[in-house]
């Protein structure tokens, strides 16, 4: 356990001077909160009895039994009166700031752990998300995540409540030493009831977690991909699958509330005992003096029942912390299988060469690329030259769309060279170099947000609008955008689902010439396009490769291009 949190803290380098700061003043607050509470509660309780009893012999008795305390505070009833109020409103005080500790800390915590994932998500090579899934990914973000930091925050409070229960006992062995040994005897199989009960609690709640986890996996999943489901028609079985996990999730939930339960009452039973025991004993069997009651044992009631709450409160942090130490081994098997690829802001050294301004030429020279030992791409030439384009073709699956990738390094090959204007393509920056090269895919990718949003996408610059229409024009866009009631700020849905598949194709060119790429990957572009669309795009792209470099992967016979060059895959 240790050793797994010393590991989060490093990688989230959590030990910061400003955390370290935090960390301080909340144990800090922790030893304020107990000796103001400890102090005041003892003196209120006896000063208010012993004064209903005998006004003038209540300040000999306090001198007796706080003799730990200076002189001064005893000199009259008005000082100790105007300390004990002093001390409460202190007390007010620190509680209040210690809430707000423990509301800023969570957050600031959750915060941290949210972009450190959300970096090394990016950072990922496009092979290990679509090996990691998506949903796995998103759980990690958000539940888990918070799950972490509060593991990380129990740790914090745990001790901040160890403080506390430390100093009450202290107070406690400073009022009277016998009575305080009983107490702990007594508490010793209270202690040990609730030790037990964690175990089983802890047990309880991992199963419960990684099930939640699953569902919640297999729930994002499905609803990913509700198209393909209802296309095939499973789903009342998806239903099925789900519920029943759900229904085993809800019999752990249950046993897990009865057990949550008992420990919850076990506390108040015993203080019930407790507190009977001294009332048969003093009013029953006067065994006891009035005065050693309410100079002893009642200051000492009130702060053992505080310090039996917070007994069982960090029993709840620590089981809580077993807990989440689930989502935390979670986050931390992620991290140790993906070591960063490359610096997520692009500053590692090799890569440090920006996209040329133009490329004359791009070679592949006996590239191969395999995934997980099954060779995709083996020994792969190809020369692309500004001004002449290459039609890739290749049956399904020969590798086409790797090819691209290789390109955009999403993926490295395992062998042979990528040279872009002769320069090695590993020595690139890669966000730079994605940035240059225009990719337009089978599938059409559209976001939330307005038609205007999804053509500006992630340009740095903001074009004119008579280039905007123009380039609409050119991809044929215009002829549908026009119809519609708002334009271009007409709404675009979850992955464009109020387009057609051609529209969101037209949509796709129109957004990657609007960046005005040095090279242009067209990855089976005219897929979904009707006769009429289709010569549009035929004839766009014939003008825009002239001055770049072209890479059009198809299986339309039906694509030619100006001083076109064939090239066939496996
Ligand atoms: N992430 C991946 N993990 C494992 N294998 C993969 C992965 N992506 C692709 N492959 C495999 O690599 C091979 C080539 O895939 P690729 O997408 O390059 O084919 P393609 O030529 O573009 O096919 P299509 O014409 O159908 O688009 C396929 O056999 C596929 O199974
Ligand atoms: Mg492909």
């Amino acid at each position: 356990m240790f050793k797994m949190l010393k590991q989060i803290s490093e990688e989230l380098s959590l030990i910061s001077s400003k955390t370290a700061l935090l960390f301080f003043a909340y144990i800090f607050l922790a030893i304020l909160e107990g000796i103001t509470d400890g102090i005041g509660v003892g003196l209120l309780t006896s000063f208010i009895t012993n004064l209903s009893q005998d006004g003038s012999k209540s300040i000999e008795f306090f001198k007796q039994t706080y003799s730990f305390l200076p002189d001064f505070i005893f000199s009259s009833e008005k000082i100790i009166c105007i300390i004990i109020v002093g001390l409460f409103f202190l007390r007010i005080f620190v509680v209040m700031l210690t809430a707000n500790f423990k509301c800023i800390l969570p957050q600031m915590l959750t915060y941290r752990v949210r972009n450190k994932i959300l970096e090394r998500t990016f950072s990922l090579s496009l092979f290990d998300i679509e090996q990691e899934r998506a949903g796995m990914i998103i759980n990690l973000l958000t539940t888990d995540s918070a799950k972490m930091t509060q593991c990380l925050f129990s740790m914090i409070e745990l001790t901040y409540l160890i403080i506390l229960v430390s100093m009450y006992l202290i107070i406690m062995i400073m009022i009277n030493k016998f009575i305080f040994g009983i107490g702990i005897l007594a508490a010793f199989p209270f202690v040990l009831a609730i030790r037990l009960l964690t175990i089983l609690l802890t047990r309880m709640s991992k199963k419960l977690l990684k099930m939640r986890n699953e569902i919640t996996s297999n729930c994002t999943e499905k609803l990913n991909n509700i198209r393909f489901i209802k296309s095939i028609g499973t789903e009342y079985q998806e239903y099925q699958n789900i519920s029943t996990s759900y229904k085993w999730y809800r019999n752990i939930e249950i046993k897990r509330y009865f057990t949550e339960y008992f420990g919850v009452m076990m506390p108040q039973f015993f203080i019930v005992i407790g507190l009977s025991t001294v009332i048969y004993f003093t009013i029953y069997e006067g065994g006891i003096y009035k005065s050693y009651i309410t100079l002893y044992v009642l200051p000492m009631g009130f702060i053992g029942m505080r310090c039996f709450s917070i007994v069982s409160q960090i029993n709840t942090k620590y089981m809580k912390l077993k807990q989440t130490l689930v989502s935390a081994s979670a986050i931390v098997n992620f991290w140790n299988k993906h070591r960063i690829h490359f610096s997520f802001t692009g500053k590692k050294k090799k890569n440090v060469v920006s996209f040329p301004t133009t490329v004359q030429n791009v070679n592949f020279e006996n590239v191969s690329f395999a995934y997980d030992k099954q060779t995709i791409i083996h020994n792969f030439s190809m020369l692309l030259e500004k001004g002449q384009p290459i039609i890739l073709k290749g049956k399904s699956g020969s590798g086409k769309t790797t090819i691209a990738n290789l390109l955009r390094m999403l993926i490295e090959p395992q062998s042979g060279k990528i040279l872009l204007n002769d320069i090695p393509l590993s020595s690139f920056n890669p966000f730079s170099l994605r940035n240059g090269i225009g990719y337009v895919t089978q599938e059409a990718v559209m976001m939330y947000g307005t038609i205007r949003d999804n053509l500006l996408y992630g340009l740095d610059f903001k074009p004119e609008q008579n280039k905007i229409d123009s380039v609409l024009k050119e991809t044929g866009c215009d002829d549908f955008i026009s119809l519609l009631p708002n334009g271009l700020d007409t709404m675009v849905s979850e992955k464009g689902s109020n387009f057609s598949g051609g529209q969101k194709q037209r949509l796709a060119l129109a957004r990657i010439l609007l960046r005005n790429p040095n090279i242009l990957i067209l990855d089976e572009i005219t897929n979904n396009l009707d006769k009429k669309s289709k010569t549009d795009i035929i004839h766009a792209v014939n003008q825009l490769v002239k001055n770049r470099i072209c890479l059009v992967i198809t299986h339309d016979d039906e694509i030619h291009l100006d001083n076109e060059k064939y090239i066939f895959l496996g």
